[in-house]
């Protein structure tokens, strides 16, 4: 190590109180930076770093504070000069050590009384700031927000085999901050037939940021759009152009009709539970005749199987519903049923009945003439029903069938009723079933912005959940996911009522095992959110990666206080003050808590998000 220059001196250490030192500064050095062998050297200031000698050891601090003190002792001495007679002290934390030419976080040795400390040489300083082993593979992702002309690379490896969180008010540069990473990393590899092969970005984007608005021009935001599948999903009148392909298996889970539904967790989600096991329905509906079995059996048990409370119109409401979603075009003869039972079926209150002419539904003869001969007149052909479709007609069948005999209660399953057609229509916006031609290439932006608050809660969940299950289910060491949620406090907010309690549930079960688990499938998640008191404290406090923007409310700095304890004071009271595309880099891929000014992402890159600019607008 070179000699110390009496340039780089700053001063001695006069009080050591475990990691924190005070230090009483020679001279008033109060330029900012120093000239030092033809280097500029950045002079002590609060945040800035000196490094303490002890015999061949140098310890390095960064500086937390500055105060002066007055020499108590002197005072009858009379003064030629004011700085005489008062002290400068800097407050330090010990941060780590130099050896053998690298920097190492952690506490060695303290310094003792009157060890000399100066400031760090460029090289030093490089040192301190170099995230990343010589041959490690790193992306740039910004300068130094003290220091700009030292870029800030870290390590690939460290950084993206992680959960990353990425916390700041709104407008303070999250969503940029998260495009620059994954723009940098993706453009870095995908050249790569292995990266191409192996790694997989999911983007579930609330607000249509990570999409050109435009759909005619191509759509380059993040990386150019051949390396991307973008769905655009609505709820609106004509529908996604492009819909989610999800899978079978999810298509037939019950927690995803419950959820879809928003079933009530005591009696509508056991209701939804037996409908898709019911063998029954699937060996029938899957077929005409079974199908017209199902009819059959409906009608003869709303007929002949009345409830106390029964309404008049009950075959025809389900006969109405049943034909919904384009059935009555798949069943030829049905419109002619349902005019023909509706001019003559009716209900006869005083003996609780159904009637048809002068057939009584508690004759025999009013099932086999008035039920079985007319639907078996009827020729559907619905073999080519979507699966959504399929689920809907079995919901139907099992109400009719659990109500009519008893086993369910129609106060309990009638709102699920209810919200049926609209949950299946708006189902049938945004899904589809997956196929093999669905390839999934190496990043799949989901935009939600256009699909209603229903699916906006549920769809995320869904998509995550099966893109989990499946990585899971892979088990193959060499592939890589990562689940990327901007907005994320959407889904993860714990403080919200609005939800159901099964909904509540599955997302629980889903992130946190994700962040718990999710490692040792190669499953990473990058959440950026403006709450981060709003999330649940089991997410935020495992991951591994923080980018902190500027944060002011005081609830959200606790959060991020409680969770991240090795942050130091200078960087939290930092938190709040951050300029817009600053933050403090935290955790494995730095060695230390860091300002990084995040860099410019190309303006072909860039996620649609700009401030508007209201003059602009206003100005003619
Ligand atoms: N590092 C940066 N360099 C240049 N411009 C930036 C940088 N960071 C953010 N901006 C600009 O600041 C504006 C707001 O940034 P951004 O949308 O990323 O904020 P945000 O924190 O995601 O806000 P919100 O919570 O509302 O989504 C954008 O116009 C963006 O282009
Ligand atoms: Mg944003």
């Amino acid at each position: 190590m070179e000699i110390i220059d009496s340039i780089i001196k700053v001063g001695e250490v006069i009080a050591v109180r475990g990691r924190s030192v005070e230090v009483r500064v020679d001279t008033t050095k109060n330029a900012s930076h120093l000239l030092f062998r033809g280097e500029l050297l950045k002079n002590v200031s609060v945040g800035s770093y000196v490094k303490i000698a002890k015999g061949f050891t140098y310890l390095v601090g960064k500086i937390e504070g500055e105060f002066i003190i007055e020499n108590k002792s002197d005072n009858d001495r009379i003064y030629h000069n004011y700085q005489e007679k008062i002290k400068r002290v800097l407050q330090i934390s010990l941060i780590g050590y130099l050896e053998e030419g690298l920097f190492k976080q952690g506490i060695k040795e303290l310094p003792l009384i009157d060890n000399e400390v100066s400031l760090l040489t460029v090289s030093e300083f490089n040192l301190v700031h170099k995230f990343v082993q010589t041959g490690e593979e790193t992306i740039t992702i910004g300068n130094l927000a003290q220091e700009k002309t030292k870029s800030i690379e870290l390590s690939v490896d460290r950084l993206f085999a992680s959960h990353i969180g990425i916390f700041g008010n709104t407008g303070s540069g999250k969503s940029y901050t998260l495009a620059k990473l994954y723009h940098e990393l993706i453009n870095r590899f995908k050249e790569n037939k292995k990266f191409q092969t192996n790694a997989r970005f999911f983007a579930i984007d609330f607000n249509g940021e990570y999409i050109n608005p435009d759909d005619t021009i191509d759509d380059d935001v993040l990386i150019e759009e051949k390396y991307k599948s973008v769905y655009r999903l609505s709820t609106g009148k004509s529908g996604s152009k492009k819909r989610y392909p999800v899978s079978l298996t999810v298509i037939n889970d019950e927690h995803f009709w419950s959820l879809i539904l928003h079933c009530t967790e005591k009696t509508q989600t056991p209701f939804v539970s037996r409908t898709l096991k019911n063998d029954f329905l699937e060996s029938n509906i899957r077929s005409n005749s079974g199908f017209l079995n199902l009819v059959k059996q409906a009608l003869e048990t709303i007929t002949t199987k009345i409830t106390p409370n029964q309404e008049k119109g009950l075959v025809h409401s389900f006969l109405d519903e049943l034909a919904k979603f384009g059935i009555i075009n798949k069943v030829n003869g049905l419109s002619a049923l349902i005019a023909d039972y509706k001019r003559n079926l009716s209900f006869h209150s005083g003996n609780r009945n159904y009637y048809y002419g002068t057939t009584y539904s508690n004759t025999p003869a009013f099932v086999q003439e008035i039920i079985y001969r007319k639907v078996d007149a009827l020729t559907p052909d619905i073999t080519e029903l979507s699966e959504i479709q399929v689920i809907r007609l079995k919901i139907l069948f099992q109400f009719y069938y659990e109500i009519h005999n008893g086993f369910s209660n129609k106060e309990h399953i009638g709102p699920l009723m209810g919200r049926l057609d609209d949950r299946v229509a708006e189902l049938e916006k945004v899904v589809k079933i997956k196929t093999s031609n669905d390839r999934v290439n190496l990043l799949t932006v989901v935009s939600l912005k256009d699909v209603n608050i229903n699916m906006r809660k549920v769809l995320p969940l869904l998509i995550c959940r099966q893109i989990y299950e499946e990585k899971k289910r892979e088990a193959n060491k060499e592939k890589y996911l990562n689940i990327i949620i901007d907005e994320a406090h959407n889904i993860l907010s714990h403080s919200s009522d609005r939800e159901s309690e099964t909904w509540k549930d599955y997302r629980l079960e889903t992130f946190e095992e994700i962040i718990k688990e999710g490692r040792k499938f190669g499953v990473f998640l990058t959440i950026a959110s403006q709450r981060p008191s709003d999330i649940s404290s089991t997410i935020i406090s495992q991951l591994h990666n923080y980018f902190l923007h500027r944060l002011i409310n005081n609830k959200d700095i606790e959060a991020v206080e409680k969770t991240i304890s090795y942050l130091d004071k200078v960087s939290f009271d930092s938190l709040p003050i951050l300029p817009r595309g600053s933050c403090i880099l935290a955790g494995l891929a730095a060695q230390l808590p860091i300002i990084i000014e995040v860099g410019r992402v190309n303006d072909q890159y860039k996620p649609f998000n700009d401030t508007m600019i209201l003059t602009k607008h206003w100005l003619d």
